[in-house]
C-alpha cells in the first residue's frame, strides 16, 4: 500500500473522488486511455506525452496504458499497461510491467495491455453505465464501442450491459478546474522556470540577432530548469511579426528600433505555464512604444484587479477592454465614444482575442467558461491567464509611429480567497525594470 508521504497518493485520491462522483450518479465503469504514440516521419516519433486526463488520474507516463475504475459497493481500480520486456527495454528503456505498476501507482490490480480487449466486455457486464471520452480519438471510439457491443451481445445470457454512456470529461474537467496543492506547487515551479527564461531572453536580445537565437535561450532555460517540453511552440516575433498572433517561424533578424513579442512557457511534469512579454530590441522604449506598452500594462493591472471570488469569468476581459478602448481613443487610433466602440466591437481591430483562458495540464485547460448560460464565478484554486494586448498593423489611417507594434503582457493567475496571486512574478513587467534587466 502507498503511504501518506507517497508522491503518487494524490493520484489515487483523485481516482477515489471520481469514483464517488460516479457512484452518486448511479455507478458504472470508467475507462480512460492514455495518448497514442504518433509518428513524426519515417523512423521518428513525436516526443511522447501522456493524455492529460489519464495522467491526472494515474501519474503513469508510459504509452499504451488504460485505466479502469469500477464504481459500486466494492470499487476497483485497474491499470492495463505494457508487460516487462527485456528485449524492448534494451532499446527504449525501463517498463514497470503490471505487477510493479500496480504497487507503485496504487492500483488494486494491473494487467498486460494485450488483455484489455478480451477483458473489457467482462468488466462492463452487469454495469449500469460506461464512463469514457468519445469523439476525441476515432481509434479509441472504435475500440471502446466494440467492447460495449460485445458486452451487449451477451445480454441473452441474462447479464446486463451498460445502457448509458457518460462523457467522462464532464466530471474530470470540473475536477481539473480547481487545482489541488500538488498541482499549484507544480504550476508555481513552471511559472518560475518560464519567468527565468523570459529574463534570459531580455538579457540576450539585441539588434542584429535572429529570433531563433532568442528561442534557443528560452528552450535552454526551460530544459535546464527540469521542464520536459515547451508547453506550446514559442512565439518570438519581432517588428511586424508581433502582429501575427500565432507566428512561430522565429527566423527573422531583429532590427534596432523594433519591439519584440515573446509568448513562451514550459511544461513541467504535465503542467503548463504561459507567459508573454514585449520589449524593445535595443533595450530602450521609444515614446510611441512606451505609450502603447503602458496602455497594455494598465489593462493587465485592471484585469488582475478583477480576478477574485464574487466576480465572474468575464470581469477581467471587460476591465481590459474598457482600458484598451479608452487608450486607443486617447492615442488617436480609434475615433468615437468609448462605450460605442466597445458596444460595436470596433476595438477588435487592435485587440482581437480574449483576455485569458484556464491554464493547467493543457495550455487552454479543461473547464467550462459558462454554466447554465452565465459566465462562471471565480473560486479559489482556479488558474487562468491574464493576457491583454494590442496589435497595430500598418495601414494608411494608423499614425506612423504606432505601425507594426504588437504588444502582449501575459501572466498566470491563481485565484485565492480574496483576489489572485500571479505565478509569473519572476519576470519584470514595468518599463524601468525591463530596461534595467536589458542593460545587464
Ligand atoms: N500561448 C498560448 C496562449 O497564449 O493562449
Ligand atoms: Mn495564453
Ligand atoms: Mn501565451
Amino acid at each position: 500500500m502507498i503511504s501518506d508521504a507517497d508522491p503518487l497518493r494524490p493520484y489515487r485520491v483523485r481516482r477515489e473522488r471520481l469514483l464517488a462522483h460516479m457512484a452518486a450518479q448511479g455507478g458504472g465503469v470508467a475507462v480512460v486511455p492514455t495518448a497514442p504514440e504518433r509518428e513524426r516521419n519515417r523512423g521518428t516519433d513525436y516526443p511522447y506525452r501522456p493524455d492529460s486526463q489519464f495522467y491526472y488520474l494515474s501519474g503513469f507516463r508510459e504509452p499504451e496504458a488504460v485505466l479502469v475504475l469500477v464504481a459500486g459497493a466494492t470499487p476497483r481500480q485497474l491499470l492495463f499497461c505494457r508487460s516487462k520486456n527485456g528485449e524492448q527495454e534494451i532499446w527504449t528503456g525501463f517498463l514497470h510491467g503490471p505487477e510493479a505498476a500496480a504497487e507503485r501507482f496504487g492500483f488494486d490490480e494491473a494487467w498486460p495491455i494485450e488483455e484489455l480487449d478480451r477483458t473489457l466486455p467482462g468488466l462492463l457486464a452487469g454495469q449500469p453505465a460506461l464512463w469514457t471520452g468519445l469523439a476525441a480519438n476515432p481509434d479509441w471510439d472504435r475500440r471502446i464501442l466494440a467492447a460495449l457491443a460485445s458486452a451487449r451481445a451477451n445480454v441473452r445470457t441474462g447479464i446486463g450491459a451498460p445502457r448509458t454512456v457518460h462523457e467522462i470529461s464532464a466530471e474530470l474537467d470540473e475536477m481539473r478546474l480547481i487545482k489541488d496543492e500538488i498541482e499549484i506547487a507544480l504550476m508555481r515551479r513552471a511559472g518560475k522556470i518560464s519567468a527565468a527564461a523570459h529574463c534570459q531572453a531580455m538579457r540576450t536580445t539585441r539588434p542584429g540577432r535572429f529570433e531563433y537565437e532568442i528561442e534557443a535561450e528560452l528552450l535552454r532555460v526551460f530544459r535546464a530548469g527540469g521542464s520536459q517540453f515547451p508547453a506550446y511552440p514559442s512565439i518570438v516575433a519581432s517588428g511586424p511579426n508581433a502582429c501575427v498572433l500565432h507566428y512561430v517561424d522565429n527566423e527573422r533578424r531583429m532590427a534596432d528600433g523594433e519591439m519584440l513579442l515573446i509568448d513562451a512557457g514550459c511544461e513541467l511534469d504535465g503542467y503548463a505555464s504561459d507567459i508573454s512579454r514585449s520589449f524593445p530590441v535595443n533595450g530602450r522604449f521609444s515614446d510611441p512604444q512606451r505609450d502603447l506598452y503602458q496602455l497594455v500594462l494598465a489593462a493587465n493591472h485592471a484585469a488582475r484587479a478583477a480576478i477574485r471570488p464574487g466576480n465572474d469569468w468575464n470581469a477581467p476581459h471587460e476591465a481590459a477592454v474598457a482600458v484598451l478602448t479608452q487608450g486607443f481613443v486617447d492615442l488617436g487610433l480609434l475615433a468615437g465614444k468609448t462605450e460605442d466602440l466597445i458596444e460595436t466591437g470596433a476595438y477588435r481591430r487592435f485587440y482581437m482575442h480574449r483576455t485569458g483562458h484556464w491554464l493547467g495540464m493543457d495550455v487552454h485547460d479543461a473547464g467550462q467558461y459558462k454554466v447554465d448560460g452565465r459566465w462562471r464565478p471565480f473560486a479559489p484554486g482556479m488558474v487562468l491567464t491574464v493576457e491583454p494586448g494590442c496589435y497595430i498593423r500598418a495601414a494608411d489611417d494608423v499614425p506612423k509611429a504606432f505601425r507594426n507594434i504588437g504588444i502582449r503582457i501575459e501572466d498566470n493567475a491563481l485565484v485565492t480567497a480574496d483576489g489572485c496571486e500571479y505565478l509569473t512574478e519572476g519576470v519584470p513587467r514595468e518599463i524601468d525594470d525591463i530596461e534595467a534587466l536589458m542593460r545587464e
